[in-house]
């Protein structure tokens, strides 16, 4: 009964807040009309790493201008807690203890948010200091727990493996973390209502987590707390779970104070307080053949975490899940490390720990290149997955559909990579100063969550009886353009134009028990429960005509000129007043679950994706020997995005994924000094990619005619993670302009960020192991 043919053409429709966006319209929480009598919250933060709180004398505080009330833990009247995985290792505000600087120890409540920012520093606390644990290799010595079960994959006999191979070297890869950097910061506002009602517009990815615990905090049940969200200004993962705080703090005052309580972090707090990518130090130990087959891979992989378990457990299992990236291993065990440190709590980042696991995998590639001699992208294909016995994940997943190997010779033709490099080499034997690199590098990234029971979406839609239609779901926006493909789904199915159709802010109240717009599947669960809504109301419209009008079904159809009911043709607005008329219901929720998955991590075993979506990206690069510093020159991508819902959208997300991933190898780093104080709390001293860091020459292609074998919503895949991971191309090609000042003997083992002092280090050191060799 659907119109819908599968590989048609695809449109792209511009993003539906696009106008809103350019003039400045689209409304972020700090924009919306504030309530009268609104309160400006502040979290006043630790200033120690790890210490026991002596006393906190806070009448400077309260006395302070326009201050109205002073939140500490003991003002929490439902729990004190918010850990999103129920650890209960995460209090809201601290009690006898702080755990990192920057932990939240106090909230301040005023008239202004100026008034509250200068009543903070009033604040006096006394600590008793104690030892903290700052980094992996601290936490490692100390032995500090493990925020999470470390996770072990295997298959094949690794030791056996490794020991057989002809050949075999180890090394360790350091990756450093990335912080998120959305545009609009944290921010959330409540307002109290009438009998406990408690309403929350929140900047989240997760609306039903946080009314979960703004509704835990407050004591109160899930029925009273609405949690709302128009869109965000960026998320990237970083509001995944790092804006329930806000929302439960400004929730918290709201229902103490009875006023509306707005929570909009500075940016500075907003770095300090909230967790960031994952860092990882991983070692690796790899048997392979002269020919560069991999026989054996054993890796470990261990994690920053910070202080709480947040969602460290699913980042860094998801991390192994990527340590294989396209490639299969014959023998294989990988380990996690989840490990517990002193820091802000890491957390969800574009990629969730894939990128990471990926980064080790390329790493690998490149040393078994470096030592065979052989050139990096023919070591990619020889141990791309294949078929028969070669398509085996460590998870004991069969790849069924490895398509590497097709994109990787694709972009290498396309690309003209041979040519290139060759070029590149003759430059480099004469160029003192300037150095020049190539890199291409495949990705193949797992989509579904692993968590199985996440993989589930509602939609609710409403015909009204103008033929104007209102879709509702529980997926975010937060610029991936996840709307506009909701409403291009409706448009296709109703045959309407744009503006009769209405996405509205995502509520707990219309869709509830949703699950975070994260794992890049917003549009793939959330598509495939607005299809089932517009179906259900479309397959109600065709009884009624086939009843009043004696055709078959087969003869009504929706088109963009109108309903066809047999000859005839109406408007859809008519026939939604007909059959309005005839009381039938023109509005239906939808559901949809993912099928075909499961996950046991006891067993390590399962299919925890419902498919992998694939790429490949080549970059170009000069070096600069002298100060370290690096332009990408060219970038070429070809990506899979199935049967693009809208390839504009697509190509937008792949190539702002790609600057991303890119400026987390290279320019983005987080320091802590000793004391465990993060210093890059600003972009005066974090550096993210600026328009002009961005490739000179930026080609970016979707596969052609690659609809998803899997039936997804029309066949697309999704594209919101995958492509970040095309910036490990950049990384190499770095490596590779390093690696001429050896003629290529060895691999630079250039670790990320490849900041200029990570180059010029690189560079001393692969010229010293060159000294010693030779002299
Ligand atoms: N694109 C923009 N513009 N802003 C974002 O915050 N988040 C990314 C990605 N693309 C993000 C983005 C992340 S981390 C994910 S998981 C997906 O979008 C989530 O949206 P989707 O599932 O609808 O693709
Ligand atoms: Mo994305 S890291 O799954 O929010």
């Amino acid at each position: 009964m659907s119109d819908f043919v599968p590989g048609a053409a695809s449109t792209s429709m511009k993003h539906e807040s696009a106008l809103l966006h350019v003039t400045g319209q689209a409304a972020y929480i700090d924009d919306l009309p504030e309530p009268r009598g609104t309160l400006h919250l502040v979290p006043g933060l630790s200033t120690k790493a790890h210490a026991r709180i002596v006393s906190m004398d806070l009448d400077a505080v309260r006395a302070a201008p326009g201050v109205v009330c002073v939140l500490t833990a003991d003002d929490v009247p439902g729990e004190n807690q918010i850990s999103p995985v129920h650890r209960e290792d995460e209090p809201l505000l601290a009690t006898d203890h702080v755990h990192f600087w920057g932990q939240v120890m106090f909230a301040v409540v005023a008239t202004s948010r100026q008034a509250a920012r200068q009543a903070v520093r009033l604040a006096k606390i006394d600590y008793e200091e104690k030892p903290a644990i700052l980094n992996i290799a601290q936490a490692r010595e100390n032995g500090s727990p493990m925020v999470w079960r470390s996770l072990i994959m295997q298959r094949g006999d690794v030791e056996r493996g490794l020991k057989a191979a002809p050949r075999r070297l180890s090394g360790q890869i350091e990756i450093g973390g990335q912080e998120h950097f959305y545009l609009e910061g944290q921010a959330a506002l409540a307002q109290p209502g009438e009998a406990g009602e408690m309403r929350v517009w929140s900047s989240t990815q997760h609306p039903s987590e946080t009314q979960h615990l703004v509704a835990a905090v407050l004591g109160r049940p899930h029925h009273l707390v609405t949690t709302e969200v128009r869109r965000m200004g960026g998320a990237f993962g970083g509001k995944e779970t790092q804006a329930n705080a806000w929302a439960c703090l400004a929730a918290i005052a709201a229902d103490r104070t009875g006023q509306a309580v707005k929570a909009r972090l500075d940016r500075d707090d907003d770095m300090m307080a909230t967790g960031k990518r994952h860092d990882f130090l991983i070692d690796y130990d790899v048997g392979f053949t002269d020919e560069g087959d991999i026989l054996a891979v054993d890796m470990v992989l261990a994690a920053r975490c910070g202080w709480a378990a947040d969602l460290s457990g699913p980042v860094t299992d998801r991390a192994l899940f990527h340590a294989d990236n396209a490639y299969f291993y014959p023998d294989v065990r990988l380990k996690s490390e989840p490990l517990r440190t002193n820091t802000q709590s890491n957390t969800a980042y574009r990629g969730f720990g894939g990128p990471q696991g990926i980064v080790a995998a390329e790493r690998v590639i490149e040393e078994v290149a470096f030592a065979t001699g052989l050139d990096p992208v023919m070591v990619r294909l020889r141990n791309v997955y294949g078929t028969g016995t070669r398509n085996l994940t460590p998870y004991h997943m069969t790849v069924e559909d490895s398509i590497t190997a097709e994109i990787l010779t694709k972009l290498v033709e396309r690309c003209d990579y041979q040519a290139r490099k060759a070029e590149i080499r003759a430059f480099n034997r004469t160029s003192r100063i300037i150095r020049r690199g190539i890199a291409l590098t495949p990705v193949k990234f797992g989509i579904s969550f692993t968590a199985t029971h996440y993989n589930q979406a509602g939609a609710l839609v409403h015909v009204y009886t103008d033929g104007s239609v209102q879709v509702n779901h529980g997926g975010t926006e937060m610029g991936q353009g996840l709307h506009t493909k909701m409403v291009q789904i409706v448009l296709r199915e109703f045959g309407l134009t744009a503006d009769r159709v209405r996405i509205t802010a995502t509520t707990t109240g219309k869709v509830p028990n949703t699950s975070a717009t994260a794992a890049s599947s917003g549009a793939d669960l959330n598509g495939m429960a607005v299809l089932d809504a517009v179906r259900k109301i479309k397959d109600r419209m065709i009884v009624f005509a086939v009843e009043k009008w004696g055709v078959a079904a087969e003869d009504v159809h929706f088109r963009p000129d109108g309903v066809h009911v047999g000859g005839e043709v109406m408007t859809f607005q008519q026939l939604a007043w007909q059959v309005y008329f005839a009381r039938v219901s023109l509005s239906s929720n939808g559901f949809y679950k993912t099928p075909k998955i499961s996950w046991n991590p006891a067993t390590g075993r399962g299919r925890p994706f419902f498919y992998f979506a694939y790429g490949a990206a080549c970059a170009e690069v000069s070096v600069d020997l002298l100060t370290g510093e690096h332009s990408i020159d060219r970038v070429d991508i070809l990506h899979d995005a199935g049967q693009s819902l809208n390839p504009d959208i697509d190509i937008g997300q792949i190539e702002g994924g790609f600057v991303q991933g890119a400026g987390w190898l290279t320019t983005e780093e987080l320091v802590w000094d000793g004391a465990g104080r993060l210093r890059t709390h600003a972009p005066s001293t974090y550096k993210i990619p600026a328009c002009s860091d961005r490739p000179r020459i930026f080609n970016v292609e979707l596969l052609e005619n690659a609809p998803n074998r899997e039936e997804t919503i029309f066949r697309s895949k999704a594209v919101g993670e995958p492509p970040f991971v095309h910036g490990v191309a950049v990384l190499q090609a770095i490596s590779d302009a390093i690696a001429s000042l050896d003629d290529y003997r060895a691999c630079p083992k250039l670790d990320a960020p490849a900041t200029p002092e990570r180059v010029l280090k690189t560079l001393m050191a692969l010229q010293e192991r060159a000294v010693m060799k030779t002299g």
